[in-house]
């Protein structure tokens, strides 16, 4: 895992802005929850960590480092989806290992991370 650094970060489509300003310092192995009401920006904000939509203005920083113009392969992370692209004869354990396997993660360390 790897500090994860949300520093003022503001979205906006166009004219509208979505998020106004986001601080979060999220810490090495911390498990962290984000709640709001439906259109508050949670699936935005986690999009703008992978790499998924680019940042408005300020920054996100991943183990130390500024990842605003890094592409989702780069930054060395991964997410898995609430409702679909999920293999739903597998466990989440296993849906988590499947990807770090194709990415050619070791077998054996993919059960334990
Ligand atoms: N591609 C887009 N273009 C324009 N507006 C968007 C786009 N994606 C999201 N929005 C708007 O940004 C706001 C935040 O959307 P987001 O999907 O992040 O909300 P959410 O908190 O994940 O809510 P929920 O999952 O309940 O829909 C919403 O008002 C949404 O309409
Ligand atoms: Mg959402």
């Amino acid at each position: 895992m790897a500090n994860v650094t949300i520093d003022k970060a503001r979205k906006a489509y166009g004219p509208v802005e979505v998020l106004h300003g986001v601080s979060v310092d999220i810490r090495d192995g911390e498990f962290v929850v984000l709640v709001g009401p439906s259109g508050c920006g949670r699936s935005t904000l986690l999009r703008m960590i992978a790499g998924l939509e680019n940042i408005t203005r300020r920054k996100i920083g991943i183990g130390g480092r500024v990842v605003n113009d890094l592409p989702p392969k780069q930054r060395d992370i991964s997410m898995v989806f609430q409702n679909y692209a999920l293999y739903p004869h597998m466990t989440v354990a296993e849906n988590m290992a499947f990807s770090l396997t194709l990415a050619g993660a070791p077998k054996a360390g993919c059960g334990r991370r």
